[in-house]
């Protein structure tokens, strides 16, 4: 088919999935099938960006349907936080504002974890409402905001008027709505936010009604206008208005006022029927904030304090063992499922054999569990009031769960391994590894897809990967895949050819070698070939590359040589032209970031001081040769003050990089 009518179909198929997935909660395909589309849209819009469609998937931000809403253009953006996660860091805000020749006052703020709204009145008539967007730009939201009881239709009085505030579900509601999507065999939702905001997004406001929204009003815009000169004052004037505000403010005077109000909330959030995942403090006096001022993104006003990780009781109903490529035996707790910070959690890893056997952790035990974002959960320790009797201490096994060959613990290691190289479970671990993001990153061949494969006999070792090509039609018959699926994943199974030198070493997945390390030896050899034949000694001269890690290498292409070369002639052979860098302006030099950047990300900026010859290091010392300072920045920026090492600001720095 003719690439142009492909995209359009691709464009119109997966609006349409997203549709019945956003809107109607009702998705006709698994996600699979969805991101293995979306990649062939993608790959497709690469090749002949001249065909790429304004209401294509990949043109909008965020994962709804955009398009479908409206546009909002704020006259004031909406701006974000920053965030700080300890009382250092709050004192360091605090000082930062003091060195400016104020002294603030605060008020603090339960930071409600919803989606950001804004509401427009004329006339004292809700004529608006939005959400947040990209800070610039939201999406018009007014009908289904509508639909928010605690949200007025009609001020108390006749005034023009922007309040901002946060949409949120209660506790209750989401527990009930997700008790009746398992009733209707629906997915249940992943928290509270997650509701909030699909139904915020819902096309048709009688579904937002059903869903119980409420909304908490904290943001006065211009408030000049209105003669209100403080926090406190908007917070009161918002409630006059008719508008819902958390109870929970408090006017604190100094910054331990703050901390008290932070250790009273961090205990006490437990007991609320809405989810709050931090503190917002801002500086009470409004003439106050504008001579503190705003960076790009944020007001340097006010912080967003996030609490710590929360933990809860459940029960430990059994160990599990996993084995990883490396041959490593992880023991991961099977839980009671327990709600944890807003998401479902009944594994946690539980690390090693010390691990357990230090906590004395039993089956059968209940134990607290703790989860930080994105981190796996883990068990913080056992309940031993609540253990019954006869529990059994906990054995390590002996021998591998999947090949059964004896474990190897060495001495002053705390980590079991199966020595096994044949061992099923390592080599399904190694391919797993060896396409995920980090490494190969072929997208859509996840770990169900590569055990499938797998148990198939389709993929045995990774240059069988490279082999499945001619293998189209009979791939295309497995279950769960289909012509789509697999023409996308050869496509970026292609791609992943294309995938730089340092990409490839991680992928192989030897001992010792992670990112960092092949970073280095990609730096120092141009091909596989040239690094296969690296000796010990070769490899030890290189800086940063230690024994171990040299015989590791050394080890694995002595055992690996036919299938590397097997690798290479079936097209993974990135050739990378060595540049000599002993003459860039970073050489030899190593530097720190600190706080936020604002034209950079922190990726891009480590990316251009390696490629200029550069280190980038997370800690200050007496080696540093300068600290690149960006806004919000904390000990590390103190810590170079006190040693007198060079510091330098992101536009420097880009004036220094530009002219070079
Ligand atoms: S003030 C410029 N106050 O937190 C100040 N935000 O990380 C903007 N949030 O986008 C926000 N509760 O969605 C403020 N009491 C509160 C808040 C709050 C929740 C959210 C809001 C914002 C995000 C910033």
């Amino acid at each position: 088919m003719e690439p142009k009518k492909r995209i359009e179909e691709l464009v119109e198929l997966l609006n349409r999935y997203s549709e019945e997935y956003y809107i109607y909660d009702n998705p006709t395909v698994s996600d699979f099938e969805y991101d293995a589309i979306y990649r062939e849209l993608e790959n497709l819009e690469k090749l002949y960006p001249e065909f790429v469609l304004p209401n294509s998937p990949t043109q909008k931000v965020g994962d709804y349907l955009e398009s479908s809403l409206e546009k909002v253009t704020f006259d004031k953006p909406m701006l974000s936080l920053g965030d700080i996660f300890n009382y250092d860091e709050l004192r360091d805000f605090d000082n930062r504002i003091k060195a400016m020749g104020i002294k603030p006052t605060y008020v603090c703020e339960l930071k409600i974890d919803g989606i950001a709204s804004s509401c427009q009145y004329t006339k004292g008539q809700f004529v608006l409402g939005s959400t947040r967007g990209n800070g610039s730009v939201g999406e018009n939201i007014t009908d289904n905001l509508k639909t928010v009881k605690s949200l007025p239709r009609t001020l108390t009085k006749k005034i023009d008027v922007e309040i901002r505030g946060e949409t949120y579900m209660k506790r209750s509601v989401f527990e009930l709505i997700n008790q009746e999507r398992l009733n209707n065999n629906e997915d249940p939702f992943k928290n509270p936010r997650n509701a909030c905001g699909g139904s915020l997004r819902q096309l048709d406001p009688k579904v937002t009604a059903k869903r119980q929204l409420d909304l908490f009003g904290y943001t006065l815009v211009d408030a000049y206008k209105y003669g209100v000169g403080s926090q406190i004052e908007a917070l009161e004037f918002i409630k006059e208005l008719g508008f819902s505000v958390n109870p929970n403010y408090q006017y604190c005077e100094n910054i331990d006022e703050v901390i008290n109000y932070l250790d009273k909330w961090e205990n006490e959030r437990k007991n609320l029927d809405y989810e709050t995942d931090g503190v917002v403090i801002k500086v009470n006096d409004f003439a106050l904030q504008e001579k503190i001022g705003y960076t790009v993104k944020s007001p340097k006003w006010a912080i967003a304090y996030k609490f710590p990780p929360m933990e809860v009781e459940t029960k430990l109903l059994d160990i599990k063992f996993t084995v990883g490529r490396t041959g490593c035996i992880t023991p991961n707790a099977v839980l009671e499922p327990i709600m944890i910070a807003g998401s479902l959690v009944s594994r946690a890893t539980l690390n090693n054999e010390d691990f357990v056997v230090n906590k004395d952790i039993r089956i059968g035990d209940i134990v607290v569990v703790r989860k930080a974002g994105e981190i796996i959960p883990e068990v913080v320790r056992v309940v031993t009031e609540k253990r019954e009797p006869h529990l059994e201490k906990f054995k390590m096994i002996e021998t591998c769960p999947i090949c059964n060959s004896k474990l190897v613990r060495n001495v002053n290691e705390a980590d079991h391994y199966c020595l096994n190289n044949l061992c099923e479970g390592r080599i399904k671990a190694g391919l797993i590894y060896f396409a995920s993001r980090p490494a190969m990153n072929i997208e859509t061949l996840g770990e169900r897809l590569v055990s499938d494969l797998y148990d198939l006999g389709y993929i045995h070792k990774i240059t069988d990967i490279y082999k499945l090509k001619p293998l189209r039609h009979e791939l295309e018959q497995i279950d769960g895949l289909g012509e789509k699926s697999v023409s996308v994943l050869l496509d970026n199974i292609e791609l992943s050819k294309k995938n730089t030198l340092a990409q490839v070493i991680t992928s192989l997945g030897i001992r010792f070698v992670g990112g960092k390390v092949s970073k280095i030896l990609s730096k120092n050899f141009s091909s596989l070939t040239e690094l296969a034949k690296a000796s010990v000694d070769d490899l030890i001269m290189i800086k940063d590359i230690g024994i171990n890690t040299a015989i590791s290498i050394n080890d694995y292409f002595k055992a690996n040589k036919e299938m590397i070369e097997e690798l290479i002639s079936l097209g993974v052979n990135p050739i990378e032209v060595k540049v000599d860098n002993t003459n860039n302006l970073f050489s030899g030099k190593t530097i720190v970031l600190t706080g936020k950047l604002e034209t950079l990300t922190r990726d891009e900026a480590t990316q251009i001081i390696e490629d200029l010859g550069g280190n980038v290091s997370s800690s200050v010392s007496k080696k540093t040769s300068f600290v690149l300072l960006g806004s919000d920045a904390g000990s590390k920026y103190d810590k170079a003050k006190a040693l007198g090492i060079k510091i330098i600001s992101e536009n420097e720095f880009l004036e220094l990089v530009n002219k070079k």
